[in-house]
């Protein structure tokens, strides 16, 4: 009888083996046998299905789903089982930080396995021979058009890839048997990513809809956010945490105002903005920073926390870089808060506010040409989609009044931006060569 893998049972295997290798190498199999066999009650029952073969495995919906949790942990486990090459991409990706490698990297810490994977800065590989890539497709699709034989392919955060990016990334993953597992949360319904594989799925897709209810590990930071703005905004909920698609309404303040983009790390030297916005009860706590170039304003960087307690600010702060070495104005509403983080090292100030300092700060974000927020701030980016104006309800007109919801990253980058803001002075009066460092 011929013995192959499938018609023996692990001990058998084990026993063959044991005349072979040495007890510590037997004993490393075994160890990794035990993990790959064990851990898969780990994965929610929702994705059970990933387990079968398909061309398309799309996982999209609301936050919180455990998309990226159950891809990074199925990823790791099949690399260390089998030889494969697998493409982690983006649209977007300026540097490795924005890429799912620390996730990754983590789940191979956490399933038990970093005997069996060597991690450094930018690659990953395992002792078996699979091999993880990250790239982005806005800067490296040559690269990728050029890399063969890619087993299966992770595109994160897809809602945000373009057309011309499926086009020349889904032919690039042409080896046999290969695989696109795609994983989003809907933004608009004529999205390329939406209508491709929502609306229109191409034969042998795997489609599955999940949300935070799927996820058994939901954490308690993420459920303080569900429930803040269950009760801020139902609508936005419905967005945010239900995975439906929005639609950005003409009420919206900064409509046509931004973009959500890649964008370099400021060059050295570079004049920088901090500003903070505190959080009461369940309100969320942020630091933004941003620079301006040319008559853009840069939005790269945002720490954000719900419920975050006055010891735990400093950590929360330290999350942005350079935090500790840049003037922060921050809401003046809680000077015993401002008195705290500077005794802690931050140099942090009141930023002042008038009658009218809302409607002056936004006019004067209004003045940039374009305000551009990198895709790692994505608390930011959800609020500029979502600060609105009021509407009539009957008459569906616009009116001159903020909604005063969604405004915490922008409140705080009027605050850093405060030097500039004068009361009843718009922007019109304010030149960009008023900027110290505009070009
Ligand atoms: N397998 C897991 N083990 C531990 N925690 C998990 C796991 N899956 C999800 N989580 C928790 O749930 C949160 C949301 O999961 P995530 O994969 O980021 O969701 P999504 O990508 O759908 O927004 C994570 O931040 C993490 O705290
Ligand atoms: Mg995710």
């Amino acid at each position: 009888m011929q013995l192959t893998r499938a018609s023996m049972n692990s001990d058998q295997i084990f026993g063959a083996l044991s005349s072979i290798a040495s007890p510590a190498a037997l004993q490393k199999m075994q160890r990794k046998y035990h993990i790959l066999s064990t851990s898969k009650d780990l994965t929610p029952p929702k994705f059970f299905a990933l387990d079968q073969a398909a061309r398309y495995k799309v996982l999209y919906g609301g936050r919180g789903g455990a998309k990226s949790h159950t891809i990074a942990e199925k990823l790791v486990k099949r690399a260390a089982r089998d030889p494969l090459r697998i493409l982690c991409t983006r649209e977007f990706q300026s540097s490795i930080s924005d890429s799912v490698h620390r996730l990754i990297s983590d789940k191979i810490v956490s399933l038990g396995l970093s005997d069996y994977f060597d991690v450094t800065k930018a690659n990953i590989t395992s002792s078996i021979g699979a091999q993880f890539l990250f790239k982005g497709l806005r800067r490296s699709i040559q690269e990728i058009k050029s890399t063969e034989g890619i087993d299966i392919c992770w595109v994160e955060e897809a809602q945000s890839i373009s057309n011309s990016s499926w086009e020349i990334l889904i032919p690039t993953i042409r080896k046999e048997c290969s695989e696109i597992w795609i994983s989003f949360n809907p933004e608009d319904e004529t999205d390329p990513t939406y209508q491709r594989f929502i609306i229109h799925p191409p034969p042998n897709s795997m489609v599955i809809k999940v949300g935070y209810e799927d996820n058994p590990y939901f954490p308690a930071t993420l459920e303080a956010e569900r429930r803040y703005m269950l009760e801020v905004d139902p609508e936005a909920y419905e967005h945010v945490w239900g995975g439906q698609c929005r639609v950005m309404s003409d009420a919206v303040i900064f409509r046509n105002r931004f973009e959500v983009s890649d964008f370099d790390e400021p060059a050295t030297g570079t004049r920088l903005y901090y500003g903070a916005d505190w959080g009461f009860s369940q309100d969320p706590t942020v630091l933004v920073r941003c620079f301006i170039l040319g008559d853009c304003l840069y939005v790269d960087q945002e720490a954000y926390g719900v419920g975050i307690e006055l010891d735990d600010l400093p950590e929360l702060f330290d999350t942005v870089p350079g935090a500790r070495d840049w003037p922060i104005p921050a809401d003046n509403s809680r000077p015993e808060t401002i008195s705290h983080v500077r005794r802690k090292g931050f140099n942090i100030s009141s930023a002042p506010k008038w009658p009218g300092s809302v409607e002056d700060g936004i006019a004067v974000l209004k003045g940039f040409r374009k305000i551009y927020i990198h895709g790692r701030c994505k608390r930011t980016a959800e609020e500029f989609r979502l600060y609105s104006y009021k509407t009539d309800r009957l008459t569906n007109d616009i009116l001159p009044i903020i909604v005063d919801k969604h405004n915490h990253c922008i409140d705080a980058i009027r605050y850093s931006l405060s030097g500039f803001i004068k009361a009843n002075n718009l922007f019109d009066d304010c030149r960009f060569e008023d900027f110290p460092d505009a070009s």
